[in-house]
């Protein structure tokens, strides 16, 4: 039996960072932002005091409320995150303990802006296997905590954020998660989109604060190709495996870097606009909240039904890519 999505849940600070606030910080403005990227404004988790955890276990509790189960019925959380906490323990973990889910097992999944479908497929593997019953799965990102804020190519793409999903085996065959594709490059990737610093290669020192080591570097030239690319080629796959016309698609849901790649991603698809999601322009790069709260979002404005299908693709650091097919039941 495939697994199947059976509640979804978003959170966003309160807090907004827009593209007139940058403009006070940076030499930058509205318009470059907007017509490089699609961005208006992005949300900040302003609170010193909260991280990571502090938005999966919102999400968390929104997922047990809507779903209506106990939090002691959640076999397995997985973390899709690469701004976990701390090191360790992993941030699922804590998670585990915000929502007091006394009997699952946790873990941490970094692959970066792709860290959600990746565990979207980890988590699958135990409800098809017939291990586990309910696993959760949040995407979550405090990107402000890698950010430098005197950087304006990166500090304008970047927001907080999390979104998240239960699993369950799917109630009738034909339904549920049917295919996925995931990627990865090391090779091409490694030194393109990367945070050197705080790791066993440069573990924290003043020397690497002096540097600036702990904030994100991007090569965004590259990237953008890389991504457009891949992003373009995993969706005609996922179409072409599943014999899939752009007709028959309801919805893609991209990864939200940038808004021209996503119209790559939709054009290369023959997707007509109103078919694809974007919310880029309110929350930015939330890296692996984007596709959850691009989920929770469609599922709270009533838009998914049985039947549906949806293509849901990403592209990330590392480099890591992927795309899934669902059915929703
Ligand atoms: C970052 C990104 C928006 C930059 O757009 P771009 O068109 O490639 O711009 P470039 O980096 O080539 O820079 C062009 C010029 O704009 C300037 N610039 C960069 N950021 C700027 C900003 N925020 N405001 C104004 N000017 C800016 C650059 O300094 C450069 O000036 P120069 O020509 O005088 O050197 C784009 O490369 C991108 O979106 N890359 C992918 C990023 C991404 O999505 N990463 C996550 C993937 S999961």
């Amino acid at each position: 039996m495939k697994a199947a999505i059976t509640a979804t849940a978003k959170y966003l600070p309160a807090n907004i960072l827009s593209n007139h606030d940058l403009e006070l910080m940076l030499e930058t403005n509205d318009e470059w932002i907007l017509s490089r990227t699609g961005i208006s404004e992005r949300r900040i988790l302003k609170d010193p005091e909260k991280a990571t955890s502090f938005m999966c276990g919102e999400v968390g509790k929104q997922l047990l409320e809507k779903r209506g189960i106990a939090a002691s019925e959640i076999d397995l959380i997985i973390v899709a995150t690469m701004t976990p906490d701390m090191l360790f323990p992993a941030t699922a973990c804590l998670t585990q303990s915000i929502i007091g889910a006394t009997n699952a097992w946790a873990f941490d999944l970094n692959a970066a802006c792709s860290g959600f479908l990746y565990a979207l497929n980890v988590a699958s593997g135990f409800i098809e296997n017939g291990i586990h019953k309910k696993v959760m799965v949040i995407g979550a990102d405090k990107m402000s905590s890698v950010i430098d804020y005197t950087d304006r190519s990166t500090a304008i793409l970047f927001g907080d954020g999390a979104g998240g999903v239960i699993l369950e085996p799917a109630k009738e065959e034909g339904y549920g998660i049917l295919d996925t594709r995931l990627y990865a490059d090391g090779t091409n990737g490694k030194d393109r989109l990367l945070m050197t610093g705080g790791g066993s290669l440069n573990p924290a020192s003043h020397e690497t604060v002096d540097k600036k080591m702990h904030y994100i570097y991007q090569d965004g030239r590259q990237v953008f190709k890389a991504a457009v690319t891949s992003m373009a080629e995993v969706a005609g796959e996922i179409m072409s495996r599943n014999n899939l016309c752009a007709d028959d698609i309801d919805y893609l849901v991209p990864h939200q870097a940038n808004q021209r790649i996503i119209n790559a991603t939709a054009e290369r698809m023959g997707l007509d606009e109103k078919k694809v999601v974007s919310n880029v322009a309110r929350y930015g790069n939330t890296t692996a909240g984007t596709i959850p709260i691009c989920l929770a979002e469609l599922d709270e404005e009533g838009k998914l039904h049985t039947g549906s299908n949806l293509v849901l693709v990403s592209f990330g650091a590392g480099y890591t890519w992927g795309g899934v097919y669902i059915k929703w039941q």
